[in-house]
């Protein structure tokens, strides 16, 4: 089987590779070398490699529900960042069973606030706390305060699949601190989960999961896992 390539800019038709198109009023960035800059920049922000190419344009609408949420999405984006909102507006909770889209539509967003210019990123939270483990056993690459200093600045945090990850004291007292860390700076924060509202309270507690609610719209995703669409 052969692996699509993608094209290197140094073959780029438009620029030969230099990454500038000159014109009479002087030299812009070429479009090859604006898409490498957008994509090191997802990368940076930890956004998962199958999820690169993810964007609100490639979310197939094909009901009215999914209309609606790419509708959503694409407003929230066009307003982001919405400082004056109301607390309740600034973040998403995405909630919907297995191969609903949620983590697509979360990285399209994030991928688009990167793209505005303002920082984001993406944690998947169960990799979160594989991440701190390791650091807490010696062997991560960074230090658990530089890990939550950069989660609790972003202009917006993906949190991705939320209630996947096996609590502990240690698990909740740490989410506890983001959440909260999100919360009292008024930023935004995206949010997935499988987990119903009361099923996060159950396994959460009610003060990280109210202080979500005040912090999210909830957004639900209709069922129907697209992962098995080749098998209908
Ligand atoms: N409406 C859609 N149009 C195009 N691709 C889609 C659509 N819905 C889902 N997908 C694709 O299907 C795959 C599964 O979607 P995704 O990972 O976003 O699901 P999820 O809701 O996050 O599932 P889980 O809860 O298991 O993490 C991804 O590759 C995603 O891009
Ligand atoms: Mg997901
Ligand atoms: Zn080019």
């Amino acid at each position: 089987m052969t692996k699509k390539v993608k094209t290197p800019p140094e073959t780029c038709p438009h620029c030969e590779g230099t990454g500038y198109i000159i014109a009479d009023d002087g030299a812009r960035p070429c479009q090859c070398s604006r898409e490498a800059e957008l994509e090191r920049a997802c990368r940076r922000a930890r956004i998962p490699r199958k999820f690169l190419g993810k964007t609100l344009q490639a979310f197939k609408a094909t009901t009215t529900a999914k209309r609606q949420i790419v509708a959503l999405a694409g407003d929230y984006l066009r307003n982001f960042p919405r400082r004056e909102s109301q607390p309740s507006e600034r973040g998403l909770l995405l909630v919907g069973r297995e191969g609903t889209g949620k983590t697509h539509i979360a990285v399209a967003i994030l991928r688009g606030v990167i793209e505005k210019g303002c920082s984001g990123l993406y944690w998947n939270v169960p990799e979160l706390f594989l991440e701190l483990r390791r650091i807490i056993n010696g062997e991560g690459e960074s230090t658990e305060a530089d890990i939550f200093d950069e989660a609790r600045k972003a202009d917006l945090l993906v949190l991705d699949d939320l209630g996947a990850e096996k609590t502990s004291e240690y698990v909740l007292d740490r989410l506890y601190v983001l959440i909260n860390g999100r919360y009292e700076n008024d930023l935004a924060t995206v949010i997935t989960t499988n987990r119903s509202i009361e099923e996060l309270r159950q396994q959460l507690g009610p003060r990280i999961v109210s202080r979500i609610c005040e912090m999210c719209v909830p957004v639900e995703f209709p069922e129907g896992d697209y992962r098995l669409q080749n098998l209908r």
